[in-house]
Formats: structure tokens, C-alpha cells, sequence
């Protein structure tokens, strides 16, 4: 009996608990089918991994609740969203908290779903080109609302005035008109109107503003602007504000004298001001130079990329499948900036973004390509790029002052630095031989892709990059050919077989003799290329061929792999691979995949994890 009342009692529980938990399934599952309506109607150019079949939480881009039951962030910047967003789609998320989708190119109306969804703080919708009007129905928990650079015409809703959460409205750069509405919300912080078509006097709560938070709006009146053009230009900045008429004052009583004359020191002080800061503003866009026309260009060092960075661009950072970093192009250009390095591609940066994220940014010059053909290049890149032995390239930008590639940030530093710069404890023989096989699989995986038409065409150590478990990695695959008919002054050039010095033309047999300078590089501890600025260049090959032709000595050898007495022969054999791929003929170079056989034979231990020399 009393077992029976238990169960009846847990019963309806029962039930409700399955009801409870299929609302919540049903939530997360419309969820999802809202959000697969949305990525199959809107084109984007980086492909999301958004699958039916896989858990939409672990979507990019997506954030759900702990329970896993609502969407609650939807971040996509600067991802290549192209044309309207459907209604039903991101408007039915009805747990959504937070959205960006800043820097597409998104256009059409806004839905008006979406700024009434209930739950909504905060929306990032700058930086597309939304047109028609804002929808009205706003959700009353909305925080920051940012919807400038974009096309939105017709009035700033009335509405607005009932946001009681509101701390940041950014409007800049639309096509608004009308008056502004009177928000008076002490949590405002930010405010920016400029650059529309908004007419009629500034409100009251709103005057605390700076100017520039109100510019480009030629019909705008009032403080912190200029008075409005129906007042007498005597008399006090302060026009009437429309919602509360004032009394009519027909005769000067004493404190309307005292307010006039405290509004002219006012005013004076308010000019004063405009003034100083105007000195500061001019004396600070110089010392910037010509960066300052971009965007908030805050590079910390003393050299920035993106100075021809149009602010009016909109062309966007075109993103390679498999990057999983959402940053765009403003993140990017006040990202802090150290140079790593400057070669005859460009200069290269180091860029630390806001989030933490490290890239590189690699800023191209007197790049010859054209757009479409850098397009294609890119293309092949990206394809070609997928290999452990590749510097994978993440993102590029293109424009005509401008040429960005963003590759990921590999800590190791460069096979070079290892070498030369003497910093740390010197690489092991073991060591150097990991580098190098990986390196001739990132070249061999090069030259087999396609129809086997690929080269890298600048293969020197500077260009090898490390992992943290030294795993040696090719970068700057692709962009030879961009820059090709750079003249490279053959004193420069000892990575250069010795056709390429005559005709300019790379080939997959020019890539095996760089790779062998490379391997004799390794082996001697000397480079190439002395300072760039040094007249003389050290001829490798020739050098260490004319000391073997006296007799197989170990003078050419890197003293520090001498101190390891079991490891010659391998030596010995390593020196004669390199020697064959400096051959002066290039049909008597071995193929890379020959290359790499022979390393392997020289060293078969060496593939997995011997940290140095123990036999
Ligand atoms: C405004 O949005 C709410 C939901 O936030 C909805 O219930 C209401 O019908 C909408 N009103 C209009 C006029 O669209
Ligand atoms: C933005 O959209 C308008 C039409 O709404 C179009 O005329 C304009 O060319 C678009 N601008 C860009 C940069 O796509
Ligand atoms: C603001 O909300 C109040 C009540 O909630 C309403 O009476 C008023 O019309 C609203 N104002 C605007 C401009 O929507
Ligand atoms: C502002 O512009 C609108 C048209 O966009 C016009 O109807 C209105 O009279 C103007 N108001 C003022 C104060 O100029
Ligand atoms: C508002 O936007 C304009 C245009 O982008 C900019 O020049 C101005 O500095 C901004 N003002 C504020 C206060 O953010
Ligand atoms: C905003 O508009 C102003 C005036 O048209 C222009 O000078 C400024 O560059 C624009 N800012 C952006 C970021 O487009
Ligand atoms: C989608 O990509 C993100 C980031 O790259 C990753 O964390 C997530 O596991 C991926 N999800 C699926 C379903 O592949």
C-alpha cells in the first residue's frame, strides 16, 4: 500500500520531468534548425562546421548555456556573410544573450525579430550594410547596441528612449534622419551619432557628450555643437528643448542677465576647450603620419602594419577553412605589433590581439600580382598548405595599397636563429637531422601536390620555423612566384641555384639545391648569406666543395657536432646528400622523396624521439 502511494506520488513528477526535459530538447533542437536555415541561406566565405549531425554547442561561433539548452552567444565576425539575414532564423534564438556579426556584409533589412528577442544584451552589427529602417520593437534588456557603418535610413526609433539597460549606442555612419530622441539613461556611457543625416536640436541628457560624438550631421543643433540657427547668436548656447517649452521671457529679469553672461563664459571656456583639443588632435595625427588615415591604428611599437588600410574598405580578411580564430581586420589593426623580421616578401609582425591570440602578420610588398591572381595564388595555397611541415596560412587581406597574410604564430622561432644567433643550448646532431626531414616532407609534400607544378622557391633557414618539439615547418610557401620578377641582385642570392641566377625561373630542382645549401648550412654551422648590407657573399657549395676536394676532412664540419665522436660516418654520409643536391646540374639533383629516403638511411633511429645522439 504505501509502495503504491510512493509511485503514484513520483508519477506526475515523472511526467512532469519528461515534459521539462523535451521543452528543453525542443529548445536547443529549434535552435539548431534555426541556425541551419540561417548558414544555408547565407553565403559566407569561410566555411563554418556546422553539421546536422553534430552537437550544435560545439559549433564555432556558437555558446550555449551550462544546460546546453539555449543558445545563448552567437559570434561570427568578420567571417564573409554576404546578403539579408531571413527572418526566423537568428530571430527565433530565443535565448540569445549576445550577437556579432560585425565586418560582413550583411545587407538588407535588419528582422525585426531579432532586436525584440527577449533576452538580448548586447548586438555587434557594425561594419555591414543593413539599409531600410531600425526596427522599433526593441528587447528592453538591450546593453549595447552597435549598428554603425552601415546603411540604415529613416529615424532613430522612438523607442529607444525606453531602454532602461542601455549603456552604448553607436550609430555612426548611417543614413538616419530626424530628430534624435530624448534618451535620458544615466547608465549611458557611449554614445556616437555622427556621420547621418539627424536634423533638430541635441536633447538635454545627451549634451554631456563630446562633439564628436555628434559631427557629420550638418542639420544638428545645439550644445556641444553650435547653437541652433533660430536663437540670436548673443544669446546662450542652450536652445529650448522641444519636449519642455519655456516660460516666455519677454523682459531681462537680473537672472536672466546672470545666465546669459555665466552661458558666454561658458561658451568661451567650451571654445577654449575645442581649441586645445583640436591642437592636440592635429599634433597627434602627425606625429601618426600617414597610419592615422586608417582606422584606430594603435600599433605600440614604433612600426605598424595597415597604414593603407582604407577606412572606408570593405573589403574584409578572407579566412582559410580550419581557422578557428575570430578576430577581424579592426581587431588585427589595434592589435600590438613587434617586427619579427624584414625579407624581400615585406616585413613581418608579430600582432598580440586584445583576446590573446598571437599571429603573424606577414605585409607584402611591391607585390606584382594582381588581384585575381592573387586570389588564385591564395587558393592554392590553402590547399596545398595542409601539412604538419607547412606553415599553415590562416587569413589574408587585399586591397590596393595594402597586402596582409596572417599566419599562425609558431613559438620555436626560426631554424636561422638556432643556428647563428648562438642563443640556448646549441642543437644536437639529432636535433638538426628532425629539422631537416621535416623540412624535405613539407618540400616533398609541396612538389607531389598538383600536377606536380609547385615550388616554394625561397627555401633558406630563415624560413624554417620551429615547434616547441623542434618539428621544423616551411613558411612562406606561395608568394615567390607573386614577387618573382623582384630583381634579386645575385650577390644576394645564396640560397640560388645557379639557374635561377640566370633566367629567375624556380623549379622544383632549384627548391633541391636550396634545400641542400640548407643541409651544408646545418652541417657547417655557416650561412650563406651574411649581412644583407655585406658586399661579399659566401658561396656554401662552393666553399665546402673545394675543401672536400682536397681530401674528406672534418674541417668543414660545425665544431660543435665534432665534439660527438660516434656520429661521423653519419656526418659524412649527411655532407654527401647535400653535395648531390648542389649539383650544378639540376637533372642530376635527387627528387625530394629521394632526399628524404636517404636522410632516413642515414639516421633511421632518428625518426621518433632520441633527443640527441646516444649511440
Ligand atoms: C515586439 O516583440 C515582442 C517580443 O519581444 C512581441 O511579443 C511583440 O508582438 C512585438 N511587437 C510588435 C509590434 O512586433
Ligand atoms: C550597400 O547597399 C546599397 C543598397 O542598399 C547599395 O547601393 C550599396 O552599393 C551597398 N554598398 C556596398 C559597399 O556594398
Ligand atoms: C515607453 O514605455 C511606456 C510604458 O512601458 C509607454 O507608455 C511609452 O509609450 C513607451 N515610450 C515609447 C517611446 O515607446
Ligand atoms: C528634420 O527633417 C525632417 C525630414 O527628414 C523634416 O520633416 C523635419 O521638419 C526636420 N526638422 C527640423 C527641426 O529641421
Ligand atoms: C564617432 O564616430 C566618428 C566617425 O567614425 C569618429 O570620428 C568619432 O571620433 C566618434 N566619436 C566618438 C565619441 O566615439
Ligand atoms: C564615416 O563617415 C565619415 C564622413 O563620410 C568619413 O570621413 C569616415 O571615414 C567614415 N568612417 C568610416 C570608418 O567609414
Ligand atoms: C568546430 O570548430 C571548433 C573550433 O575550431 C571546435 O572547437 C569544434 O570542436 C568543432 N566542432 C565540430 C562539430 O567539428
Amino acid at each position: 500500500m504505501r509502495q503504491k502511494t510512493t509511485l503514484l506520488g513520483v508519477l506526475p513528477f515523472l511526467v512532469h520531468l519528461i515534459i521539462l526535459l523535451s521543452h528543453i530538447n525542443g529548445d536547443i533542437n529549434s535552435d539548431k534548425q534555426a541556425l541551419l536555415n540561417f548558414v544555408s541561406s547565407v553565403p559566407h566565405a569561410r566555411r563554418l562546421n556546422w553539421t546536422s549531425t553534430s552537437p550544435i554547442c560545439s559549433w564555432v561561433g556558437v555558446t550555449c548555456d551550462d544546460a546546453g539548452s539555449h543558445v545563448i552567444a552567437l559570434r561570427l565576425p568578420g567571417i564573409g556573410l554576404i546578403g539579408p539575414i531571413p527572418p526566423n532564423t537568428i530571430g527565433k534564438l530565443d535565448g540569445l544573450i549576445s550577437l556579432s556579426l560585425r565586418s560582413n556584409r550583411l545587407s538588407g533589412n535588419l528582422p525585426s525579430d531579432i532586436l525584440s528577442l527577449p533576452s538580448l544584451h548586447n548586438i555587434f552589427l557594425q561594419n555591414n550594410n543593413f539599409s531600410g529602417e531600425i526596427p522599433s520593437n526593441f528587447s528592453s534588456k538591450l546593453s549595447v547596441v552597435d549598428l554603425a557603418y552601415n546603411s540604415f535610413s529613416g529615424e532613430i526609433p522612438p523607442t529607444i528612449q525606453n531602454l532602461t539597460h542601455l549603456t552604448i549606442l553607436y550609430l555612426q555612419n548611417n543614413s538616419l534622419t530626424g530628430p534624435i530622441p530624448n534618451i535620458d539613461v544615466t547608465q549611458l556611457r557611449a554614445l556616437n551619432l555622427s556621420y547621418n543625416g539627424l536634423n533638430g536640436s541635441i536633447p538635454t541628457p545627451l549634451r554631456k557628450f563630446p562633439p564628436s560624438s555628434f559631427e557629420g550631421n550638418t542639420l544638428l543643433c545645439g550644445s556641444p555643437l553650435r547653437g541652433c540657427a533660430s536663437i540670436s547668436p548673443s544669446s546662450p548656447p542652450s536652445p529650448p528643448v522641444p519636449q519642455k517649452p519655456r516660460p516666455s521671457k519677454k523682459k531681462l529679469s537680473l537672472g536672466i542677465i546672470i545666465a546669459i553672461g555665466a552661458g558666454g563664459v561658458l561658451l568661451l571656456c567650451l571654445l577654449l576647450l575645442i581649441l586645445v583639443l583640436c591642437c592636440l588632435k592635429k599634433k597627434k595625427s602627425r606625429e601618426d603620419g600617414p597610419s592615422a588615415k586608417g582606422k584606430a591604428v594603435r600599433a605600440e611599437k614604433s612600426e605598424e602594419f595597415g597604414s593603407g588600410v582604407q577606412s572606408a574598405e570593405k573589403n574584409r580578411l578572407v579566412y582559410f577553412e580550419g581557422c578557428s580564430h575570430t578576430f577581424d581586420l579592426e581587431d588585427l589593426l589595434k592589435a600590438s605589433a613587434e617586427v619579427l623580421g624584414k625579407g624581400t616578401c615585406g616585413t613581418t609582425y608579430k600582432a598580440i590581439l586584445e583576446d590573446g591570440i598571437t599571429v603573424v602578420v606577414k605585409r607584402l610588398k611591391e607585390l606584382v600580382a594582381e588581384k585575381r591572381e592573387f586570389e588564385q595564388q591564395m587558393e592554392i595555397v590553402q590547399r596545398v598548405g595542409n601539412h604538419p611541415n607547412v606553415i599553415p596560412l590562416r587569413a589574408y587581406y587585399y586591397s590596393k595599397d595594402e597586402k596582409l597574410l596572417i599566419y599562425d604564430f609558431i613559438p620555436g622561432g626560426s631554424f636561422s636563429s638556432l643556428l647563428h644567433e648562438g642563443r640556448g643550448t646549441p642543437l644536437d646532431w639529432g636535433s638538426r637531422v628532425k629539422i631537416c626531414l621535416g623540412v624535405a616532407k613539407g618540400i616533398a609534400h609541396i612538389h607531389s601536390s598538383g600536377p606536380g607544378k609547385f615550388i616554394h622557391g625561397n627555401i633558406k633557414s630563415s624560413n624554417v620555423l620551429l615547434t616547441q618539439d623542434l618539428q621544423g615547418c616551411i613558411s612562406e610557401f606561395g608568394l615567390s612566384s607573386m614577387i618573382r620578377s623582384l630583381v634579386v641582385p645575385p650577390r644576394h642570392a645564396g640560397y640560388r641555384a645557379p639557374e635561377v641566377m640566370k633566367t629567375q625561373k624556380p623549379s622544383q630542382k632549384s627548391d633541391v639545391y636550396s634545400f641542400g645549401v640548407l643541409l651544408l648550412e646545418m652541417l657547417t654551422g655557416k650561412s650563406p648569406v651574411q649581412s644583407p648590407r655585406r658586399e661579399d657573399v659566401f658561396d656554401l657549395p662552393r666553399w665546402v666543395q673545394s675543401v672536400v676536394r682536397e681530401e674528406w676532412t672534418a674541417e668543414v664540419f660545425d665544431e660543435e657536432l665534432l665534439k660527438d665522436r660516434n656520429i661521423e660516418e653519419e656526418l659524412v654520409e649527411m655532407l654527401k646528400i647535400a653535395l648531390a643536391c648542389v649539383s650544378r646540374m639540376p637533372d642530376s639533383r635527387p627528387t625530394m622523396d629521394e632526399v628524404i629516403k636517404m636522410i632516413e638511411d642515414v639516421r633511421p633511429s632518428d625518426s621518433e624521439n632520441l633527443p640527441s645522439s646516444s649511440s
